[in-house]
């Protein structure tokens, strides 16, 4: 019986250990760990955190850091800014810097990348847990390591009692992103979203190690975007009259709306700007912009096609440039982002080939065919550069979907290549700045089972999450030119994804796959490792109440 009891215990114990030891090996995989696991440092319930208090950045990164310990393990840990001794720190300098620059001759700074400006490493010995970052974000990047490294306990109020520390192995980690731009995208226009889901999407992003959140504000669906000089815009523009259910030609008959005032703009400006992500915001122009042409009916230049009505913004009446200068001018002042999108995507030009205003505008502007681009085509891209000249004036960069190419590239306009990658090959071919996000590999609105039926309806087609796995967003680039790929983004549209739990569903675990694109080199990519390291990660999702697809293909 004794002997049966402590095996019994053993197990128990040998269980413990294993349950509560952390595991370096994340999502996305760090650059370099190399681990020593016959030695571990424990780290007890009412350890001490030591960090910068003068630097409000830093501090916040430190309660970011104990919050999630304390809210995955279980331990409480306690910021003790001077604390020398503190078996957690938190310094500021890589010490690769440090020996550089004793090697180095000039006293001239290096200039960083904004990868390397990310930069962390993770010390795990004897003497505790050392984080070291060149800036601030290191150690938010850092400290998210070190969440995802916990061991997750199934149930924190009775496990925790059992167990109040957390082996961590001894180790050296040293990370920093392959790409400066990795990117998610949401739609709010066909489903509006309240600012609570957005910030836990943020979170979610962040936990990515994403840094842009693309938010597509308006579309023919909703116009979601406060603009004070023009209050009827989303007073009036945010309503549908109905939403179409799954199979086409059905309509639910309920109507429909929401919109995001300047202040809840700006709340989540500053909420993602804690969680190092810029807030890229979209107006889609000049088609894809039926809301607003519902209020402003005098500007339609629609077109009837076989599909039904496409409705457009009229480019030659001489009210809707200043329109649009009123919206992009008060969209600068809620966003900071060095970029706004400017959408450009899917304009049909039969309205602008019969409307006489727009004719008059191409005879007015001088524009002549080229052979290669056509004059409606050329009449979007003078769109463009007054929209471009005018963000610039208020030091902002222009993004556009690809087809911003057809008309010949605005001077310094980049490029969202989205139809493939050949829009965004032939921009950096232009020497333009390209963000790869093509249907094929980065549109999470598809289905991403072959099996309709076990999922919630999506707009079609089929990605499943090894082919994200398997995107190479440089692929096909000349070396030479591989510089202008800034990065990668996954787009969620939501005509059929009009609830919280869902949007996550779409995007998890495909957003797992793609920030191993976007943030490891190629060789240190591996799917069946991948999936192992995967299951951990969707263990803290169940612990936050985040939902995703269980089933991968
Ligand atoms: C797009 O998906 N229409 C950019
Ligand atoms: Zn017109």
């Amino acid at each position: 019986m004794k002997r049966i009891t402590s095996i019994i215990l053993l197990a128990c114990v040998t269980i413990t250990a294993i349950a509560d030891r952390a595991d370096y090996r994340i999502i996305p995989l760090p650059k370099t760990i190399e681990t020593d696991t016959t030695k571990v440092f424990t780290l007890h319930d009412g350890m001490s955190v030591a960090y910068d208090a003068n630097d409000p950045e830093v501090v916040r990164n430190a309660q970011f850091l104990c919050q999630w310990i304390e809210e995955l393990a279980g331990l409480k840990l306690v910021l003790s800014p001077d604390d020398k001794a503190a078996p957690v720190r938190l310094v500021l300098g890589l010490s690769a810097d440090k020996k550089l620059n004793k090697s180095k001759k000039s006293d001239k700074p290096v200039k960083l990348t904004p990868q390397q400006e990310e930069a962390y490493t993770i010390t795990v010995d004897n003497g505790g847990i050392v984080l070291t970052a060149r800036k601030p974000i290191g150690f938010f990047r850092a400290a998210q390591t070190l969440r995802k490294s916990l061991p997750i306990k199934r149930n924190l109020s009775t496990d925790a009692t059992s167990a109040n520390s957390v082996d961590f192995p001894f180790t050296k980690i040293a990370d920093e992103p392959r790409f400066e731009y990795r990117g998610t995208h949401l739609d709010c226009s066909r489903h509006f979203f309240s600012v609570d889901f957005i910030k836990r999407y943020l979170d979610v992003l962040a936990l990515h190690g994403c840094n842009q959140f693309h938010w597509h504000l308006t579309d023919n669906d909703g116009w979601r975007f406060e603009v004070k000089a023009l209050p009827e815009l989303a007073e009036k523009g945010q309503w549908r009259e109905q939403s179409p259910l799954r199979r086409a030609g059905l309509w639910d008959g309920v109507p429909y709306g929401g919109r995001y005032t300047q202040e809840e703009c700006r709340e989540l400006v500053r909420y993602a700007a804690e969680r190092y992500i810029n807030i890229i915001p979209e107006i889609d122009m000049p088609a894809h912009i039926g809301s607003a042409l519902k209020v402003y009916p005098n500007l339609r230049c629609d077109v009837q096609n076989e599909r039904g009505v496409d409705q457009v913004l009229c480019a030659g009446n001489p009210e809707t440039m200043p329109l649009l200068k009123t919206i992009f001018g008060e969209l600068c002042d809620v966003f900071p982002s060095k970029f706004i999108h400017i959408g450009g995507d899917e304009c049909p030009k039969g309205g602008w080939r019969k409307c006489p205003k727009c004719q008059a505008k191409i005879k007015e502007l001088g524009l002549q065919d080229d052979g290669k681009h056509s004059l409606e085509n050329q009449l979007q891209t003078w769109m463009n550069h007054q929209i471009e000249e005018f963000l610039s004036q208020r030091g902002r960069d222009m993004i556009g979907w690809d087809e911003v190419l057809e008309g010949g590239l605005t001077e310094g306009g980049v490029v969202m290549s989205w139809r493939g990658v050949k829009g965004g090959i032939e921009a950096a071919k232009q020497h333009h700045r390209v963000i790869m996000t093509p249907t094929d590999y980065c549109y999470v609105d598809y289905y991403q089972l072959k099996d309709h039926d076990r999922q919630p309806p999506a707009i079609g087609y089929y990605l499943p999450v090894s082919k994200v796995y398997s995107f190479e967003p440089l692929e096909g680039i000349p070396e030479e030119e591989q510089h202008y790929i800034l990065g990668a983004q996954a787009n969620l549209w939501t005509e059929y994804v009009a609830y919280p739990q869902h949007a996550f569903y779409m995007l998890l675990p495909r957003l797992d796959a793609l920030s191993e694109v976007q943030w490891c080199r190629p060789d240190q990519k591996d799917y069946e490792d991948f999936k192992v390291r995967l299951s951990h990660l969707q263990r803290l999702y169940d612990r936050i109440g985040v939902n995703y697809c269980h089933d991968m293909e």
